[in-house]
């Protein structure tokens, strides 16, 4: 809900406080643009130029949905929600603070969720420029708030309030994550590493993750992030079916590349359940 996070918004246009008017159905900032929260619960907070781009579609979203669902990521899962526990537990918090965890790029809301169930007392932005995944997003835990946002662009939250920020295969906005993060704060970024996906890659005609992608983040946010210790590789291996492997295509950008039909044909081609290797690093950034 809105409610819960109300304190941590801020106008997109100019950075004002804003708090919730005619029973939560709009929200209004100090300097008094008003932004209609949906009838599904999210509130749509773009600066004067409203959004440029749409993200996922519904179809990526109901299959990212039925892929998570599996639990095939949950290895992913548990592992961001325990940086997170850490990195709030390094900050010293008092026991009656409600620590805030920014997601970006949030999608159907699966990680922040988790994470926000495994730190007690714990409140949720889920930002993501996809209004399919806002209509998730705010109904997937009680202590979440939906927005739709450019993660590129100025974000809605006020400065220094943010105790953690997660990223999971979503875009890295440096300079913004600087100026919400608390002093103590951390982004907690999942990116996926070379071998991910290994054995479809071939079979289905995706390309591989690029070489050198935790690097370049670091370098990218130098200025305004760093490091806290190494990065951490995080391997398991999934037993997938066609359809999980339907749906696990779906809901990335390879869906967009390749013809339905020319895919489907390419899934109905492999073993009926086939071993296929997850891969992803964990970087922890802190503010300079
Ligand atoms: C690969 S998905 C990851 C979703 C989620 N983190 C997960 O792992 O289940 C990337 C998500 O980022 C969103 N996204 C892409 N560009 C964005 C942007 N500029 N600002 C905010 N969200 C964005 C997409 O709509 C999508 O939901």
């Amino acid at each position: 809900m809105l409610s819960h996070i109300i304190d941590v918004l801020a106008d997109p246009i100019d950075g004002t406080p804003l708090h919730g008017a005619d029973d939560y159905s709009r929200l209004v900032s100090e300097s008094g643009h008003s932004y209609d929260v949906a009838r599904q619960g999210y509130v749509t907070l773009a600066g004067g130029a409203g959004l440029r781009y749409a993200g996922d579609d519904a179809q990526m979203i109901a299959d990212r949905e039925t892929f998570l669902s599996g639990g095939h990521f949950a290895p992913f899962v548990e592992t961001v929600s325990e940086h997170v526990h850490s990195a709030i537990d390094a900050a010293g918090l008092d026991d009656d603070d409600q620590p805030v965890i920014c997601e970006i790029g949030a999608g159907t809301g699966y990680y922040l969720s988790h994470t926000l169930d495994s730190v007690a007392g714990s409140r949720g932005i889920g930002i993501d420029v996809s209004v399919h995944a806002a209509k998730h997003l705010a109904k997937c835990h009680p202590r979440v708030g939906a927005v739709v946002a450019d993660a590129w662009a100025r974000l809605p939250i006020a400065d220094s309030s943010v105790d953690a920020i997660t990223v999971v295969f979503a875009p890295r906005n440096a300079v913004e994550f600087a100026r919400i993060l608390k002093p103590s704060g951390q982004v907690i970024v999942l990116t996926p590493e070379i071998g991910h996906l290994s054995e479809l890659r071939e079979p289905l005609g995706i390309i591989d993750v690029e070489a050198g992608k935790v690097d370049r983040m670091i370098e990218q946010a130098a200025g305004h992030l760093k490091p806290v210790g190494e990065s951490d590789l995080v391997e398991f291996e999934m037993m997938l079916d066609q359809q999980s492997i339907a749906s696990q295509i779906g809901m990335s950008p390879s869906a967009r590349h390749i013809k339905p039909e020319a895919l489907a044909e390419r899934i109905k081609a492999l073993p009926e359940h086939m071993k296929v290797t997850a891969r992803a690093r964990v970087t922890r950034l802190q503010r300079l």
